[in-house]
């Protein structure tokens, strides 16, 4: 039986769960396909609901590989897509939106993600958006990579309040945006999405994280996922494309960080000192 993981209201009232798995550089290689189909399906078998995927991912293939894993459970999934920039208009979004959805085999995204802040005016973009969940193509919308100036603009622009979620790098050594950017949304109830967690597996060869993780019996990447899902309104996205990693990151909701544990990390990854511009990968 599938658990159930814990879950934040978005704004609209809809429950998010709060751990999700990533599928950036999924559907790319033919040669793991296979073993990238299994992990999605091992995630949902272990309560991971939410996958987070993109038109950018593979091409495509990302999207593909999704609806191998997802197919006849549709149900209780939370999918999240994101559309480029350069398809952000009124008139190219809904062919996007529409491919997304023939990729992912499913009718409606639950989730649908400006990916980063382009040419397109964010006003012309929020009517793409509002047209899309009027059709029934898509529960939410959010965006990606949007600082705080961005937000407030896109909170100014007719019908931007409806925004859902920033999604947005984040993890123990990105911390810069807990100056400006994360009171920002949590004042506003907006969903931070946590992309990176572990910065790519980097975070995970730091040495005072390894013996932080090792002194209370979790791995490093339990420890730096724990630390994320021991905020308030932060979902975290982590990727892999192996069954037992999955099953070690989810393990991070069975090892909370005490108060303790957290101010231990701020020694080890202190928080900033003052505003920089948002970071991104
Ligand atoms: N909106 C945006 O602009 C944006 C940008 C970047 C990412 N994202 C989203 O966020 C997701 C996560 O970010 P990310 O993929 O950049 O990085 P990440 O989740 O921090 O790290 C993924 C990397 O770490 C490895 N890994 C995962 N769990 C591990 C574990 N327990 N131990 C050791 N290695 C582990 C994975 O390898 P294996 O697969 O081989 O296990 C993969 O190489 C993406 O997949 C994507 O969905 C969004």
């Amino acid at each position: 039986m599938a658990a159930t993981l814990p879950t934040i209201a978005l704004r609209s009232g809809a429950a998010m769960p709060v751990l999700g798995l990533g599928t950036w550089r999924m559907g790319e290689r033919r040669d793991r396909r296979e073993r990238e189909i299994a992990a999605v399906k091992a995630g949902i078998d272990l309560g991971v609901t939410l996958i987070d995927t993109a038109e950018m991912y593979g091409d495509g293939g990302a999207e593909e590989a999704i609806a191998e894993a997802i197919a006849g459970r549709r149900d209780n999934l939370f999918i999240v897509s994101k559309v480029y920039p350069h398809n952000a208009s009124r008139r190219a979004m809904p062919r996007s939106c529409e491919a997304s959805l023939r990729r992912l085999g499913i009718a409606t995204i639950d989730l649908y993600l400006l990916h980063w802040q382009g040419e397109v005016p964010l006003v012309e973009t929020v009517q793409a958006f509002e047209t899309l969940q009027r059709e029934g193509k898509i529960r939410h919308w959010g965006v990606s990579n949007l600082d705080p100036e961005l937000m407030q603009s896109l909170w100014e622009t007719p019908g931007g309040a409806a925004v859902q979620a920033d999604q947005v790098l984040y993890n123990l050594g990105r911390r810069g945006i807990e100056w400006d950017l994360q009171p920002w949304l949590r004042e506003r109830r907006v969903a931070l999405m946590a992309y990176s967690p572990i910065e790519q597996g980097r975070l995970l060869r730091q040495r005072g994280l390894a013996e932080f993780a090792r002194q209370r019996g979790m791995t490093p990447a339990q420890a730096a996922l724990g630390w994320l899902l021991a905020q308030d309104g932060v979902i975290a996205i982590p990727k892999t494309g192996r069954r037992a990693r999955l099953e070690e990151n989810a393990g991070a909701l069975s090892h909370p960080l005490s108060p303790d544990d957290l101010l231990a990390l701020d020694r080890l990854f202190p928080p900033p000192e003052g505003a920089s511009p948002l970071a991104m990968i």
